[in-house]
């Protein structure tokens, strides 16, 4: 899985924003930690400028754990050292994207399709940096964005009317050729846009009593340390 191209592909301002808040985070990575390694634009800007660290010596020794098979390619040609959750199973910090980011630190993840990795990386892990723009940030989330849901193929129908009956609109995620999009796992994404969502946590209960639903994009309670990049310059926002 590459990176997936967004609908609102951002532009060379919003990217230059990223690269920003991702060296900043990469600051904070120190010799010998396992990284949990993000998917998506953003998070690439962090494997580059923890690259360019361990280049320069600043770092040594640091074993990255990448939350997508393109992120692991792009990190073994920077020359990162990689591995497996399994080796593993404790992270030290994880530095990863968001698609939006609510007043409460609240993410929606998955608009690159590798949510149910960035959340089992993310709950392995001692601290979870995330690193956005500040186009990004949002009151409620649900403002800005859809909750990509990624359901088994055996149920995605039945999944796609719960979604309905919950209120969303609901769409089967496609590649831009029109091929229905396929996360790592052989599974279907479903976006489904609530509108704000007032309620993340009762939501995020509803998505997860449903069987065929192997994740959803919600990353509640997760982010222990927001880097917003602006015009302004960066922000660090940390959960209370
Ligand atoms: C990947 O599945 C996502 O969760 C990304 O972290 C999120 O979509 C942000 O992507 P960009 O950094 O490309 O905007």
């Amino acid at each position: 899985m590459a990176i997936y191209k967004k609908e609102n592909a951002l532009s060379v301002e919003q990217d230059e924003l990223k690269k920003q808040a991702a060296k900043h985070a990469a600051q904070a990575v120190e010799s010998g930690m396992v990284v949990g390694l993000g998917h998506g634009s953003t998070a690439l800007f962090a494997v580059q400028a923890l690259a360019e660290r361990l280049r320069r010596k600043e770092i040594d020794n640091i074993i990255g754990i990448p939350c997508s098979q393109f992120i692991e390619a792009q990190a073994r040609k920077l020359g990162i050292s990689v591995s497996t959750l399994e080796k593993y199973p404790h992270v030290d910090l994880t530095i990863d994207g968001a698609d939006e980011v609510s007043a409460r630190l609240d993410l929606i993840k998955g608009g690159g399709g590798a949510l149910l990795r960035e959340k089992i990386v993310a709950q392995a892990s001692a601290r979870e940096i995330i690193i956005v723009d500040d186009s990004k940030m949002s009151e409620f989330l649900g403002e800005k964005w859809v909750v990509p849901v990624e359901v088994i193929p055996f149920g995605w129908r039945t999944e796609f009317e719960f979604l309905i009956r919950l209120g969303a609109s609901v769409k089967q995620r496609k590649c831009e050729d029109g091929a229905i999009f396929q996360t790592e796992q052989h599974n279907m994404i479903l976006d489904a846009d609530f509108g704000p969502i007032h309620q993340p946590q009762e939501l995020a209960e509803q998505l997860n009593s449903r069987a065929a639903i192997v994740e959803h994009g919600l990353f509640l309670g997760l982010a222990t340390q927001v880097i917003v990049a602006s015009q302004e310059g960066i922000r660090e926002l940390t959960r209370e």
